[in-house]
């Protein structure tokens, strides 16, 4: 496996964490990938209250990836709280583990936090600010919206001394005013990127292919953008950056962390190979053996003097 990666006041065993929603709680994914092998994982979003999602089919495979609309299906914070972290904190003491929070308002964002922060079993918290702001008229996604984006930190920085990582869009017109908006406000680091709008239709019915309409793409397709997202905000901050979007072999993660990313996530590759991310981690380190890639040697010049080693990236300076 690629060496330690020293982040947060920890040490994460290797890079290559499991993304929001692709592996529950862990529980649930336990018996398939062998979660040992990986250096956390995020869990599913949780919101204050339980939500049953939205109608299925809530994924459609097509050939660059997979769509999805689950609609946050969560057993909500007191559950979470009582039942999935005791979990967690009895069976994978190794992994770092980031609780996903979601909402529709800032305050829903805080009583989530409030509900969970003396919780057993975590490192930190991953906000998804893919909800649309509920509480302003229009009704834009936080993390489309530098201001609302701000709140929601700012209002969940003064509730916890845990690690915040905050997650930005791909779609994103301007990356400069969300990420300057997410240091201000107090995030420890910017995970790039969450899904990105899509819309897949049956070519005879011509009707969705999702009981929701549309939905997330991820997968392969995401990676260009994926990637470029951590290229341009590496050029705009020394946070730590954790890249995710269509990382399905070892050289998909290099590439992320060669643009400026100390962690990656696997999403939608472990659902057709529960094996995939334990695959990426063990040829992430053959990468770095063999001396990274041809891109290694450009990497540390984008970088902002030291940034390389404050951030741990296990491809080194
Ligand atoms: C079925 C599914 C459910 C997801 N649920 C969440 C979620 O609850 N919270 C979140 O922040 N991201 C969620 N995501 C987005 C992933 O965490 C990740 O950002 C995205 O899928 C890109 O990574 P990938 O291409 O490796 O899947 C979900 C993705 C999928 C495919």
């Amino acid at each position: 496996m690629a060496s330690g990666v020293p982040l947060f006041g920890v040490t994460f065993r290797n890079p290559v964490l499991l993304a929001a929603g692709t592996c529950g709680f862990g529980r649930e994914v336990s018996s398939v990938i062998r979660l040992e092998t990986l250096g956390g994982f995020v869990t599913k979003s949780v919101t204050l209250l339980p939500r049953a999602g939205n109608p299925p089919p809530r994924v459609a495979e097509f050939g660059a990836g997979m769509l999805n609309s689950v609609g946050l299906a969560n057993p909500g914070a007191e559950a979470v709280r009582r039942e999935r972290l005791p979990w967690i904190e009895a069976r994978l003491q190794a992994l770092h583990v980031f609780v996903s929070i979601a909402g529709h308002t800032v305050e829903e964002y805080m009583e989530v936090v409030r509900v969970l922060d003396d919780g057993p079993g975590f490192l930190g918290y991953e906000l998804n600010l893919s909800c649309p702001n509920d509480s302003e008229r229009s009704g834009l996604p936080f993390a489309l919206d530098p201001d609302a984006l701000g709140c929601v930190v700012e209002g969940v920085r003064a509730l916890t001394p845990r690690p915040l990582l905050v997650k930005l869009a791909p779609n994103t017109p301007d990356f400069g005013p969300v990420t300057s908006a997410a240091e201000e406000a107090g995030a420890d680091a910017l995970t790039l990127v969450n899904t990105v709008p899509g819309l897949l239709l049956d070519p005879r019915s011509g009707r969705p292919r999702l009981g929701a309409g549309s939905g997330g793409v991820s997968g392969r397709a995401l990676r260009p953008l994926g990637l470029a997202a951590v290229r341009q905000v590496r050029a705009l901050t020394e946070l730590p950056l954790v890249g995710v979007g269509g990382i399905v072999r070892g050289r998909d993660a290099a590439a992320y962390l060669e643009a400026g990313a100390s962690l990656v996530q696997v999403g939608t590759a472990s659902f057709s190979d529960p094996r995939a991310p334990e695959r990426v981690a063990r040829r992430l380190a053959g990468w770095v053996r063999a001396g990274g890639t041809g891109l290694a040697g450009g990497a540390p010049a984008r970088q902002r003097p030291g940034a390389g080693r404050r951030l741990g990236s296990p491809l080194g300076a």
